[in-house]
């Protein structure tokens, strides 16, 4: 017998609420067993409710201890109560106060949603719906309350006491051991904003002054002896703040700052008012135990939190199906940030990839929905990379379409207008309409439809009549439960290159409306006809990637390689050698499947030469020209019957052709890009490492005589993180002399850190080979594996199911079937990371005849199981259906 589906809730089944909670007062008296929780809610019937109507609170595992109602124990037959509901039948009409006792037990609780324990810390969860799981509310992001916060606990164990908002007051509890802190935040706001940490941390404290001279308390608490790894992130946060005022005119509004690293955390961070909870792995960093990535990652994840002070605090989401009201518009936010901070082409090249790998896959598969769903049956499942990176993607298309200076009049609309509220993404849109006059229900569909569109792309040139003419049409391929759909409004960024490389004036065109260099399709079909074109063009489209779609034209590879060297716009160079990749390493994979072995075209490895010598390009977006489409990337343009070894077999081989080709000059760059002197995590120093460890990768497979020692010594003479993992995993991945010693060493250096030690177990389970299983397996009862830390699963499974495409989708089912047990296992404890787990089997109908039957066999397993989480029902149901 199968566990039961949660019912479907529905958008169009949106209701308000029928009471309102202006108030709360919260005494949390910690114990790690018998935590006692008092609320008093102060709650008030909505106008237009009758009276008497009754008030049905939400919880999650809860246990009431006491009710009382204005002060007065409520009798036995005015309330009914369960784990999950506590309902009073008929209240007062007139406001009233309700005053709830419950009692929870913080170290058992293994979902990490709520009020839990890590390491000794408390801390708490609570987006979407873990305030519930600490008392009962009516916990929903549309009512708003003031929270004023008392948390008691022992002295020794917890001298650190945080809830949201600002400190009232600190002291001693009488005659007890115990003391306690009162925090009080004037910003209503919802329950899923609400957090409280309490342990013993040690605190790094700053200072930020606002634009309006308002002095800013910073801290960051972490475990005692990790206060020397907090600068990077206190830094980034400082700038962050300092960029939401320049740019967005968005100013602090607290006293004090708060984050808190914890290590035991679900996603990256929480943007809790005024007290932050983090991840660790996007707090900490020391050049010894992070990469430039880590610092790149922290810097936008804190930028992110922060941001969200305003897009999700100030203003909320009305119900959680406008999550992207606040995900989308944030992460376009911290992208513009490290645009700021860094190099925007770099930054918007990084991006793509992310979306085309974790984005566009699922748009494709049985898990796609639109950035704004319409239904949902759990709605941790939602926490997409949907809702956040295309959601990011639509804010930038709407940015394109409107300009600069429309975008920001309507954003300021957006902040004054809705300031204070819990709204919605028609509410969001109509400010732009209302400040630039533009009608915006067609673009409104790109929240509404599931699935990447298509643009197909065909072109002529006439010679006589000196007219260029392109044909483009659009199309989104069915999705489940949308089979037709609607054109979308696709802003296309464009150049068309004369054939001295500059871009010609192409202002005007018939057939399709043109502002500045944006043609903008809103008809599923476009006959656009340029004139005064003096000589054959080759165009250039989607510059910077200027709307998340994908582009079906046919290229001469000529005409590729002349956008490669030549193109204006640094995303579509990078683009044309993608392409020029793509193509060549379909081709042989397609040839690796009939059993025979293509050489690379010549055509193409020279592309890769000449990047790599090309001296004016900076070195970190050579570096990503550099880097090829990875095994995903490749299984999505097949789309259909993939072989995860073949694609592996032609990547190398291509891989090899550059390496043999070129081996002298990657040598050469490998060192002369290698940044000497201190460590430092800029932008420009990591492009120059990211170009050094690029042209490393491909000197290990050149067939050189010193390939393997040149490997084996940037790893063992490495100080820095970036470069000891980057040739670790050349030397794990290419199964080169030295592997085992290597893994040896970095375990004996870093074995203290656990996020150094993170990387030690993703290493070892994304290593192409037959003996990935058996290593994963003996890792299970490595002393450092912990079940029950999702980092480390995470590092150990979710890197394995989706960085290990041939071990995973393994032509036995074995690694199909170590993932399956292993969600099932891990469900019991946290439904949450097992669902996400789970959702590597997405793209499993793409796979050839045998991989598909045996991927299905294990999800039905899964299936089967009686007792399966809501999440990773929801998740398996959607991904069989
Ligand atoms: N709201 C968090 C963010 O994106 C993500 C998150 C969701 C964290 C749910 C925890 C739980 O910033
Ligand atoms: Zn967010």
């Amino acid at each position: 017998m199968r566990s039961e589906t949660a019912p479907a809730i529905r958008l169009e089944d949106y209701q308000p609420p029928v009471y309102r909670i202006e108030k709360v007062h919260l005494t949390v008296k910690l114990d790690p067993a018998e935590t006692e929780v008092v609320a008093t809610l102060s709650v008030a019937r909505q106008a237009d409710v009758q009276a008497g109507t009754p008030l049905v609170l939400d919880g999650d595992e809860l246990s009431l201890r006491e009710l009382k109602l204005n002060g007065e124990v409520l009798p036995d037959d005015g309330y009914t109560v369960s784990p999950d509901k506590l309902e009073i039948h008929a209240p007062p009409s007139k406001p009233f106060d309700l005053k709830i006792t419950t009692q929870i037990n913080p170290e058992a609780n293994t979902k990490l949603m709520g009020l839990y324990r890590s390491s000794g810390t408390y801390c708490t969860q609570c987006e979407a719906e873990g305030f519930r799981r600490i008392t009962y509310f009516l916990d929903r992001p549309d009512v708003l309350a003031i929270y004023t916060t008392r948390v008691e606990a022992p002295k020794n164990d917890c001298p650190v006491l945080l809830a949201n908002g600002n400190l009232m007051e600190k002291g001693d509890i009488d005659g007890t051991d115990r003391h306690y802190a009162l925090w009080h935040d004037p910003h209503p706001k919802p329950a899923y904003l609400f957090a409280l940490v309490a342990g013993n941390l040690a605190q790094v404290p700053d200072r930020f002054t606002t634009a309006s001279d308002k002095k800013v308390d910073l801290n960051i608490y972490v475990e005692h002896g990790n206060e020397g790894l907090c600068s990077w992130a206190m830094d980034s946060l400082k700038r962050s703040m300092k960029w939401d005022e320049d740019v967005f005119g968005r100013e602090y509004d607290l006293d004090v700052f708060n984050i808190v690293a914890v290590s035991d955390f679900n996603m990256g961070a929480m943007e809790n008012k005024g007290l932050n909870i983090f991840n660790d792995k996007y707090v900490l960093a020391d050049p010894e135990t992070a990469t430039d990535q880590d610092y790149a990652n922290i810097e936008a994840v804190i930028a992110h939190e922060y941001f969200h002070n305003w897009t999700g605090n100030r203003i909320t989401c009305r119900d959680w199906f406008q999550l992207c009201l606040k995900e989308g518009l944030t992460v376009f936010r911290d992208q513009e940030f490290t645009s700021d901070m860094r190099s925007r082409p770099v930054k918007r090249i990084t991006d793509v990839r992310l979306l085309k790998t974790h984005q566009f896959p699922e748009d494709a598969g049985p898990l796609a929905h639109p950035v704004r769903p319409r239904v949902y049956h759990e709605i941790n499942n939602f926490y997409t990379a949907t809702v956040y990176e295309k959601g990011a993607e639509v804010v930038r298309m709407l940015k394109t379409v409107l300009g600069d200076e429309g975008f920001h009049k309507g954003l300021d609309l957006y902040f004054d207008r809705h300031d204070g509220e819990a709204t919605t993404i028609e509410a969001f849109l109509t400010c732009f309409e209302d400040t630039t006059g533009t009608d915006l229900s067609q673009f409104a569909l790109w929240y509404e439809q599931a699935g990447t569109p298509v643009v197909s792309v065909a072109s002529a040139y006439d010679a006589d009549r000196q007219t260029y003419s392109l044909s483009l049409s659009q199309e989104i391929p069915p999705v489940p439960g949308q089979r037709s759909s609607k054109p979308a409004v696709i802003p296309l960024r464009f150049g068309l290159l004369g054939p001295d490389g500059k871009d010609m004036h192409a202002t005007s065109a018939s057939g399709i409306k043109i502002s500045g260099d944006v043609l903008l399709m809103e008809k599923s079909r476009h006959e656009i006809t340029f004139s005064g074109i003096s000589s054959q063009p080759v165009m250039s489209l989607l510059r910077a990637f200027s709307a998340p779609v994908r582009i079906d034209q046919k290229f001469a590879t000529a005409d590729l390689q002349f956008l490669a060297a030549r193109d204006n716009d640094p995303f579509n160079r990078w683009q044309a050698v993608q392409s020029l990749a793509m193509q060549e390493l379909v081709r042989l994979t397609g040839t690796l499947r009939h059993g025979k072995l293509g050489a690379p075209a010549d055509g193409v490895v020279s592309v890769f030469g000449a990047v790599l010598n090309d001296q004016n390009l900076d070195p970190a977006l050579k570096a990503l020209a550099l880097t090829l489409p990875s095994e995903a990337d490749i299984a999505q343009e097949i789309g259909k019957n993939v072989d995860p070894d073949a694609i592996l077999a032609a990547r190398k081989q291509l891989r090899q052709a550059i390496a043999r080709q070129f081996h002298g000059a990657l040598r050469a760059a490998a060192l002369e890009f290698a940044p000497r002197g201190d460590y430092s995590p800029d932008a420009e120093t990591a492009g120059k490492r990211a170009l050094s460890n690029r042209a490393a990768y491909y000197y290990a497979v050149s067939n050189t005589e010193d390939a393997a020692q040149f490997t084996w010594d940037r790893f063992s003479s490495a100080d820095n993180m970036t470069d000891r993992l980057a040739g670790l995993m050349l030397l794990v991945h290419d199964h080169m002399p030295g592997e085992t010693a290597a893994l040896d060493l970095y375990l004996s250096r870093h074995e203290k850190s656990s996020l150094a030690m993170d990387k030690w177990f993703m290493v070892q389970a994304t290593a192409p080979g037959d003996g990935t299983l058996a290593t994963i397996k003996s890792l299970f009862s490595h002393p450092l594996y912990d079940a029950t830390n999702p980092n480390r699963v995470r590092a150990l499974l979710q890197s394995f199911a989706t960085g290990n495409a041939t071990q995973f989708a393994r032509p036995d089912g074995a690694g199909f079937e170590l993932v399956a047990e292993s969600v099932l296992e891990i469900d019991k404890r946290n439904p949450q990371v097992a669902s996400r787990l789970l959702t590597s089997f997405r793209s499993w109908r793409a796979l050839d005849a045998n991989r598909c039957a045996l991927a299905e066999s294990a999800l039905m397993k899964i299936s089967s199981c009686e007792d399966l989480s809501r999440d990773s029902r929801d998740i398996i149901d959607r991904t069989l259906q």
